[in-house]
This record gives C-alpha cells, sequence and structure tokens, in this order.
C-alpha cells in the first residue's frame, strides 16, 4: 500500500488487515506510518510500516529489496498515493505550470515507479495484483458527457494525472496479459478526507470497499478495468 497512513488509505489498509492479509503499510513519514501501523496491530490486525515516499527512487527500491527478503513475493500493490494541489474552481488557463509538474511526478511518475521496482515481487506471487487508485474525474467520457458532474470539475493537473494513471493501468494490463498479475483502476468516489477538506459524500470506510474487491479479485477477475464500487465505468 501507497500513502497508508491515512484517509482512504489506511481504510484499505485497515480492511486488508482485518481479513487477515500482511499489511505492508507505505508512508512517507515515519511518525504517521509508524502510528498507523501500530492501530492496525492493536485492533489485530498483521501490520508493518514500510518508509515510502514514491518520488523517491531510493526508497521504493529500498522497500522492494526489503519486501524481497523479507517475503521473497508481494501479493497484492495497491497505489493510492496522490496529491492534489488545485481545488475548484480551478480554470485550467491559470494553473500553473510547476502545480503541473509536481502532481504529475507524484501521481503518474511516482506510480509508475512503484509498479516497476515491485513488479519482480509480483511476478512471484501465485496471483499478483495492482489497484491503481484512480477517480472519476480521470475519465474522459465522463468529463465530456453532457449533464455529468466530471464536466463542471476542470482540475487540470489533477484530472489530466488520473487520465494518465488510467492508461498506465491499460498499459501494465496489457504487458502482463499472459501472466496471473492483474492491473485495474478503481474510482473510490468522493470522499471525506483531507484531499476535500472533509467535503466528501462518502466515508473512507465506503471508499475502500471496491479497492480492496479489486486487490483480492479471484482468478476469473478482471485485468485493465476501471470501476467503482457500482462496476465498470467508462474511461
Ligand atoms: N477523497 C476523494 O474524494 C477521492 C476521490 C477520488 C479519488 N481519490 C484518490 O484516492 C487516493 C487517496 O486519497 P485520500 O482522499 O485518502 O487523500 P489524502 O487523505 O490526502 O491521503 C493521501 C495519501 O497519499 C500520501 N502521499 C502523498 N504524496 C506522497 C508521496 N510522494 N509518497 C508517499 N505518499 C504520499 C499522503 O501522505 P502524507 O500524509 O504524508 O501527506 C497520504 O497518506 C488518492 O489517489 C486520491 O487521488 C480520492
Amino acid at each position: 500500500m501507497t500513502g497508508a497512513n491515512k484517509g482512504i488509505g489506511y481504510s484499505t489498509a485497515e480492511q486488508l488487515a482485518q481479513l487477515g492479509h500482511q499489511v505492508l503499510l507505505g508512508a512517507r513519514h515515519p511518525e504517521r506510518g509508524e502510528a498507523a501501523a501500530r492501530a492496525l496491530r492493536e485492533a489485530g490486525g498483521s501490520a508493518t510500516y514500510l518508509p515510502l515516499d514514491i518520488t523517491s527512487d531510493e526508497q521504493v527500491y529500498a522497500a522492494a529489496r526489503w519486501i524481497a527478503a523479507r517475503f521473497g513475493r508481494l501479493d497484492a500493490l495497491v497505489n493510492n498515493a496522490a496529491i492534489k494541489l488545485e481545488f475548484h474552481p480551478a480554470p485550467p488557463s491559470r494553473c500553473e505550470l510547476d502545480v503541473v509538474r509536481r502532481t504529475l511526478d507524484t501521481n503518474v511518475v511516482g506510480t509508475i515507479r512503484v509498479i516497476q521496482a515491485m513488479l519482480p515481487l509480483l511476478r512471484r506471487a501465485p496471483a499478483g495484483r495492482i489497484v491503481n487508485v484512480s477517480s472519476g474525474l480521470g475519465s474522459l467520457t465522463l468529463a465530456t458527457t453532457p449533464g455529468s458532474k466530471y464536466r463542471d470539475r476542470p482540475l487540470l493537473s489533477y484530472n489530466v494525472a488520473k487520465a494518465a494513471l488510467n492508461s498506465v493501468t491499460v498499459q501494465f494490463a496489457n504487458e502482463l496479459r499472459d501472466t496471473a498479475v492483474k492491473v485495474n483502476a478503481v474510482d473510490p468516489g468522493f470522499t471525506n478526507t483531507d484531499m476535500t477538506k472533509n467535503s466528501g459524500s462518502r466515508t473512507p470506510t465506503q471508499a475502500a470497499a471496491a479497492i480492496v474487491r479489486l486487490a483480492t479479485t479471484g482468478p476469473d477477475g478482471p485485468t485493465a478495468g476501471y470501476f467503482d464500487e457500482g462496476g465498470s465505468i467508462p474511461w
């Protein structure tokens, strides 16, 4: 798990721990990561904090080496960590390039970095799963559908990054199509977290459910898909 110390990431880690999985709780701040892992252990789960800033080659590859030495494989990777630096209303014409750069560097390049580092470990698992936590805001279809709420949310850097993440999902799924590894994107829905300044309409627990479902999907489960809690959504 990346970005697992709070919000939707923490709830996903919590639910995976409740299902009996050994959770590796990635977080960029040691105190926050340790505190979150401790809370899951105190609730009876199996959780270990892993230092993981997804913008750091050094930390991401150190994490992969640690997992390889300790477990020899990784059953599921949930790419949840992301930043959102704009708030509605944010006309694309006024978005600063530095905001675009920083958002793409974390949400897209950082996620690709983690996938590339963890892929050898996922290939060694009997049924490796990758879940990229996307957003309905990354859907080009929804953004161009008259009447859709997504058409009125032009957050340039965040939405472009989620659209790119959707493509990342398909690119890796296609490369891995003949393997046991399945790769999917999930829209957790508009959720009460720090990212939305708690203005969402859903709890992190509700948001995590679809992520957990895809992270634990069976051999007949989908790959190269884009889902919310109700099923497939349009790219
Ligand atoms: N909330 C929503 O309504 C909503 C809707 C659709 C999609 N999503 C997606 O759901 C995911 C989780 O969002 P959230 O609402 O739970 O947001 P959040 O509460 O802001 O949590 C984001 C997490 O990502 C971590 N993070 C950010 N940059 C990182 C980096 N460079 N390396 C490692 N971790 C990093 C944060 O760590 P720190 O605590 O150290 O900052 C935090 O743990 C994101 O991918 C988001 O885009 C959210």
